[in-house]
């Protein structure tokens, strides 16, 4: 294993991935689509292995949304199969990694032996300090945005939180990933230009990035344009250009 190169401004602390483009590498082939996850599941290794070279703080991967339940039963059923492997594969060599694993979604859709396979790396990998591993499976930007108003709702009816003190923070902390800083850098692969549902509270200042390539095909390059233009872009969250711009320091 490589070390981690030294750490520049232009690498996001929090980068966020659609993973998508797996069926049609599969379709293209004229194998089942189920062929196409199995080697979208090594691009994931592919992109945790370009994570911690980069030194990359936090890395969400959209592995499964709320919407793909509705696929045919055989797609869905292989998926979890997949799923369970890659958990009873993967989870030792990332907790040697110091990689930390946590998933994020409506977990109780899952069987509960899948449940107890992501509570048990949580567990096993949760004092890990090195790449925070998010999993969103399971997940919906607007499941995510119902439960922490539903958190909030509870919290007043139970006498714990004044409803003139439900305001952005109180929301932003219960979000899922409310520890995580916001995504600095999306990244959808596939072609499709859109969210499909993802963070939606967490990515109002997101940089995107979209590409061709399709989640199988990814490698180290594909992953190192999306940086380059991350590292050109200027982020201005809503101030004007001077405001943000490097103070330029002189030289005598
Ligand atoms: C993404 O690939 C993986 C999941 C949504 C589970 P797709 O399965 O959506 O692949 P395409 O978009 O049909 O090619
Ligand atoms: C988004 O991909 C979800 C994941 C990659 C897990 P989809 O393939 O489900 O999105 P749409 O249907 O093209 O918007
Ligand atoms: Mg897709």
């Amino acid at each position: 294993m490589a070390a981690t190169e030294p750490s520049s401004p232009a690498i996001p602390r929090h980068l966020a991935i659609i993973m998508d483009g797996n069926g049609r590498w599969a379709e293209r082939r004229h194998r089942p689509r189920i062929i196409g996850h199995r080697a979208g599941a090594r691009a994931v290794n592919v992109c945790i292995d370009f994570c911690i070279l980069k030194g990359i703080q936090a890395l969400t991967l959209f592995a499964f949304s709320s919407e793909n339940w509705g696929r045919p039963e055989s797609e869905v059923g292989a998926l979890m199969k997949l799923f369970m492997n890659a958990l009873e594969r993967e989870v030792d060599e990332l907790d040697r990694r110091n990689v930390r694993i946590r998933f994020i979604g409506q977990r109780e859709r899952f069987t509960p032996a899948i449940v107890a396979r992501m509570a048990s790396a949580e567990l096993q990998t949760a004092s890990n300090t090195g790449l925070q591993l998010s999993i969103a499976a399971s997940y919906g930007g607007r499941w995510d945005i119902t439960q922490a108003a539903h958190a909030l709702a509870a919290d007043v009816a139970a006498g714990q939180l004044r409803l003139e003190d439900i305001d952005e923070d109180a929301m932003a902390n219960r979000m899922t990933l409310a520890d995580v800083p916001a995504p600095d850098l999306f990244i959808r692969t596939g072609g499709e230009m859109r969210i499909s549902n993802f963070l939606l509270w967490q990515m109002a200042y997101t940089e995107l990035w979209f590409t061709e390539a399709l989640w199988p095909e990814l490698d180290a390059a594909t992953l190192q344009r999306a940086l380059d233009h991350y590292g050109s872009r200027e982020r201005r969250f809503g101030l004007t250009g001077a405001q943000v711009a490097p103070i330029q320091e002189s030289s005598e």
